[in-house]
């Protein structure tokens, strides 16, 4: 398993003024709670990197040792609101707009051929896409847009994008659809004034996307550890990028077949660029680079 580089501040390790180290059986006490809570399972070398996410949450309690975090959480987070916040701050959120851009130039053109020859065919003019893992929502923004734009608009079709996170603050700035203007650097000119509004005044340097490309999606929490998910199939797409890597693989397994399970009969799953279902299930063939459709099997879609 792989976890991507921590920045150099945070691998620093004890911070001047900041609480005392985070000691090995510290380490393993917090280790284990992340991977019960979450499955982002920890390796020896990220004890840094849990060090400074976990140490601005000792700080904001005023706080002095790890230990007197866990007795917090053991005796006086009766709402689970500090285990929300120490979830939310081992999460790993870095996303992008039109990230891994192949991605998008497959939906917008293998896929949506398809789409447009079964809706030929069945008359049935709808698609039901999942953004699992989808951070601050720039994953199903860029969904929104590559399939308002092949589609010449959304006025006739039937397009439902559901987008989810374990992460509440990430899902809470996907909701407000606001970003700054730099983060939209990767978005195409043409498609940066269709579909964003540039804000002014005291908004300038933000962007939001336009409302027509909000309606299209629905951000909801999602812990893929919490079973069974409410999110019911048959599901046309479901990306599902960069989130794997965090887990161990009988923990990938689950939640591959959970896709499977609620999966189209040729339904198609993007996984990031340095995941693979390879030896975890199957029932899925590989289409394009991190692109697998399901083969039609007999298996019910869950729902
Ligand atoms: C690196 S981001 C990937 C964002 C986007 N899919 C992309 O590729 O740009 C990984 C996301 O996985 C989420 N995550 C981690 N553990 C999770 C879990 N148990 N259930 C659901 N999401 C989880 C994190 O909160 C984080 O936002």
């Amino acid at each position: 398993m792989t976890l991507p580089e921590v920045s150099g501040s945070e691998a620093r390790g004890p911070l001047a003024g900041g609480p005392r180290d985070l000691t090995p059986r510290e380490f393993e006490v917090f280790r284990e709670l992340v991977h019960a809570r979450s499955g982002i399972t920890l390796g020896p070398e990220k004890r840094p990197m849990l060090y400074a996410r976990l140490a601005r949450r000792l700080r904001a309690l005023g706080l002095e040792t790890f230990t007197d975090y866990q007795r917090f959480l053991e005796e006086r987070d009766a709402t689970g609101e500090e285990l929300r916040r120490l979830i939310n701050a081992v999460t790993t959120n870095k996303t992008d707009f039109f990230r891994e851009a192949h991605h998008f130039r497959y939906l917008a053109e293998q896929w949506v051929s398809a789409l447009r020859a079964r809706a030929a065919r069945t008359g049935l003019r709808s698609a039901r896409i999942w953004s699992a893992a989808c951070s601050s929502g720039e994953e199903a923004y860029t969904i929104a847009v590559t399939l308002l734009e092949a589609l010449g608009g959304a006025a006739g079709w039937d397009v439902k994008i559901i987008a989810t996170d374990l992460d509440t603050e990430v899902l809470a700035q996907a909701q407000a659809a606001v970003y700054q203007a730099a983060r939209v650097e990767p978005v195409p000119a043409p498609l940066l004034s269709r579909y964003f509004l540039r804000g002014r005044g005291a908004n300038a340097g933000l962007v939001k996307l336009r409302p027509e490309v909000q309606s299209l999606i629905t951000f909801r929490q999602l812990n893929f550890m919490e079973e069974p998910w409410p999110i019911r199939g048959p599901l046309d797409v479901i990306f599902c990028r960069n989130a794997l890597i965090y887990f161990d693989r009988p923990t990938q397994r689950r939640i591959l077949e959970g896709f499977l399970a609620r999966l189209a009969p040729d339904g198609v799953l993007f996984l990031g660029h340095s995941e693979s279902i390879h030896g975890l299930v199957e029932g899925l063939r590989h289409v394009g680079n991190t692109i697998y459709r399901r083969v039609a099997t007999s298996r019910p879609a869950a729902g």
